[in-house]
Formats: structure tokens, C-alpha cells, sequence
């Protein structure tokens, strides 16, 4: 079997280090392994056109943003294929068929729709169009027979439901030789990278709460966040032990540090552990360990920044990328959808064997009647 991962994001805004963390340095790793047959990264414009009704033009400014932030993040397009999904019009013919294996009550009982839904005050006014993303996901999903699935921890649900409608699928339709691939989700390991919080705390970051620091920041702005970072609120003086639980700080620190950077830049410990255990007994402060996380952030985001920089000069030459992902996604989309209606038995004009077979029904019929 090949092994194909898809993956994507919704194109409301440029991407920041929680996204890098939760999955875009995690893609770059797995694309680098050679290890994947095919890896399709998509921009889910359509998806966010489920819940930004009123603003398609933001979501048509933030395409080329989350194309800019994928490509200095390291994704290569000799290596992976990058694509808008409202161009792959198979996705949605296969959200219309998959439609039919999925209940109203399976899904009311996604969590992340459930969330979603009173972050937005939808409740009673849901529109169906979000409603149904989880199912739509399932055509992204499954178009490229992907079996990985890198994502945040969040995503959780829409691997399983997709999971459950290619199985059902598959026993409906093509039990002798499954047709859709069930895909395995990817979640960071680290604890602190499945859900990186807000420089203030607070446990996401979002762009409204102005607590994201973004891959396309400059160094200046990445100082600044860093050295406004919110720590332990018990920890006044340098010598007062300090706390770890809920101090982003040292959150950051789990998620980007490692011993080489303490060699570098803090050479008075070895490791996070051994700072850990100072700051927890006093005599460690916040300004010391901010200026640490400070030099470890700009020394992964400093080449982003700079690939970024280059990309931006040549802004046609993104778009012909994009283009390009869209025409190779589609292909290969429409020969699953091709496989799907064979297996739906909705493919009559490419079966001869039904043409056939009615032809002779009716010709049988009109001897019989012929012959009374
Ligand atoms: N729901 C994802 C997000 O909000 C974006 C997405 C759409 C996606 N289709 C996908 C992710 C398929 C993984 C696989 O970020």
C-alpha cells in the first residue's frame, strides 16, 4: 500500500507558531523523510467559507498568506503537492455521495462542531454548510486515499468520522475490494505542542486576542511578545521559588528547546530539566528565561523569516504553484470519484456490461410478448 499523507488549514489568517508546533514543522520532517509516496497540502478555502459567510474577500486575501507561510515553513512544492481545495470540484460530489452514510445525530455529537459552535453563537442558526464540514473533511481526506493524516489534537474527531464513513462506505459499496482508504491521524507527541497557548496564557492562541506570535513576524515583534510574556504572577522577586503550571514561558521552552540550545545560548544548565528545577527553588528569573526563549524563537524563525522574504518577491510565481497543486489534486481526485460511482453503481455510461444487459432484458421481453 502507499503511504500518503494530506493535511491543510483553513485560510483565515496568516499561520503562527501554534500551527508550526501542532503540525507545520512536523509536515516539513515528514516530507524531508522521503518516507511518503505523495504528501498533498491543501488550503481549505471552502471550509472557511463555512463560517465566514459574510467575508469571502477575507478568506480570498489569506490564501496567498497560508501559501507564503507553508513554503518558508519548508514545504517544497518538488516534493509536495500544494492546492486550493474550491478548485478540486470532485470534493464536493464527494461530500454530496458521503452525505448519505453519516446522521444529523452523529453529527451533533462531534466535539469540535459542538465547540465551534458556541464559540460562533450559532446554536440555533447553524448553516448547513458547517454544519457538515466534518463530512466534507472526509472527501479531502480521502480523495488522495491518504492513510496519514498530520494534525492537531483538535482535529481528533474529523479523523474518526472520516474513518467511519470510509468504512461504511467501503461495506456498502464495495465489499469485495474496498474502494476509500481509512486514514490514521498524526498528533504531536509533546504535550506542550498539541495546544500551545497565547503569550498572555490564555489556552489558545487567536488572532482576536491578539496573543499569537506569527511566523512572518519580525525579530523585533517576536522580542517584544516574548518580553511580555505572561509567567507566574507569584514569582515578584528573582529569589522567590517560581512556578511552572500555566507559565507560557516555560510552555514555549517544552515545545522549542533542546539540550544544544542551552549549550549555546544558557550554557548554566544542561538542560530544561535542570532550569526547571531552579526556577521552581528561587534565584532564577523571568527576564533571564525570556531572554533565552527569545534567542531559541529567532533562531527557528530567522530562516522562515528570510525564505519568506525571498517567496514574497515573486508573488505570480506562488500563484502558478497553487495552480499547478490544483491540476495535480484534481486529477487524481477525479479518479477516485471515477472508482467511487463505479462502486455506487452510478457509473452507466462506462459500463457496457449495463447496456448490454438492459438491451437483452428488453429484447427477452418483446420475444415473450411477440410469441403470446
Ligand atoms: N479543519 C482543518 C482546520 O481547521 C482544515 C482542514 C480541512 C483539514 N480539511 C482537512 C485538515 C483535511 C486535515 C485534513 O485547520
Amino acid at each position: 500500500m502507499s503511504n500518503i499523507i494530506l493535511t491543510g488549514d483553513r485560510p483565515t489568517g496568516r499561520l503562527h507558531i501554534g500551527h508550526y508546533v501542532g503540525s507545520l514543522r512536523r509536515r516539513v520532517e515528514l516530507q524531508n523523510s522521503g518516507e511518503y509516496d505523495k504528501i498533498y497540502i491543501m488550503i481549505a478555502d471552502a471550509q472557511a467559507l463555512t463560517d465566514n459567510i459574510e467575508n469571502p474577500e477575507k478568506v480570498r486575501q489569506n490564501v496567498i498568506e497560508v501559501a507564503l507561510d507553508y513554503l518558508s515553513a519548508g514545504l517544497d512544492p518538488e516534493k509536495s503537492t500544494l492546492f486550493i481545495q474550491s478548485q478540486i470540484s470532485e470534493l464536493t460530489e464527494l461530500t454530496f455521495y458521503y452525505m448519505d452514510l453519516v446522521t444529523v445525530s452523529r453529527l451533533q455529537r462531534n466535539p469540535t462542531v459542538k465547540s465551534e459552535i458556541q464559540l460562533r453563537n450559532f446554536e440555533a442558526s447553524i448553516p448547513v454548510g458547517f454544519f457538515t464540514y466534518p463530512i466534507s473533511q472526509a472527501a479531502d481526506i480521502t480523495f488522495c486515499k491518504a492513510n496519514v493524516v498530520p494534525v492537531g489534537e483538535d482535529q481528533l474527531p474529523m479523523i474518526e468520522q472520516t474513518k467511519e464513513i470510509v468504512h461504511k462506505f467501503n461495506a456498502v459499496y464495495a465489499p469485495e475490494s474496498p474502494v476509500l482508504v481509512e486514514p490514521k491521524a498524526l498528533v504531536p507527541e509533546a504535550e506542550a505542542c498539541k495546544r500551545l497557548p497565547g503569550t498572555d496564557g490564555k489556552a489558545k492562541m487567536s488572532k482576536s486576542l491578539g496573543n499569537c506570535i506569527y511566523l512572518a513576524d519580525s525579530a523585533d515583534e517576536v522580542r517584544t511578545k516574548i518580553m511580555s510574556m505572561y509567567t507566574d504572577p507569584l514569582h515578584l522577586q528573582v529569589s522567590d521559588p517560581g512556578h511552572l503550571e500555566g507559565n507560557t514561558v516555560f510552555t514555549y521552552l517544552d515545545a522549542f528547546a533542546c539540550d544544544e540550545h542551552f549549550e549555546r545560548y544558557c550554557p548554566d544548565y544542561a538542560n530544561l530539566d535542570e532550569m526547571k528545577a531552579h526556577y521552581t527553588k528561587g534565584g532564577l528569573g523571568d527576564v533571564k528565561v525570556k531572554k533565552f526563549l527569545n534567542n531559541i524563537m529567532q533562531e527557528e524563525l530567522e530562516p522562515i523569516r528570510n525564505r519568506r522574504a525571498a517567496f514574497e518577491k515573486d508573488i505570480p510565481e506562488i500563484y502558478n504553484i497553487l495552480k499547478k497543486g490544483s491540476e495535480a489534486a484534481r486529477e487524481v481526485a477525479a479518479q477516485t470519484l471515477a472508482e467511487v460511482k463505479h462502486a455506487m453503481r452510478i457509473d452507466y455510461f462506462e459500463d457496457m456490461e449495463l447496456i448490454r444487459a438492459q438491451s437483452e432484458r428488453y429484447k427477452e421481453l418483446f420475444r415473450n410478448n411477440a410469441s403470446i
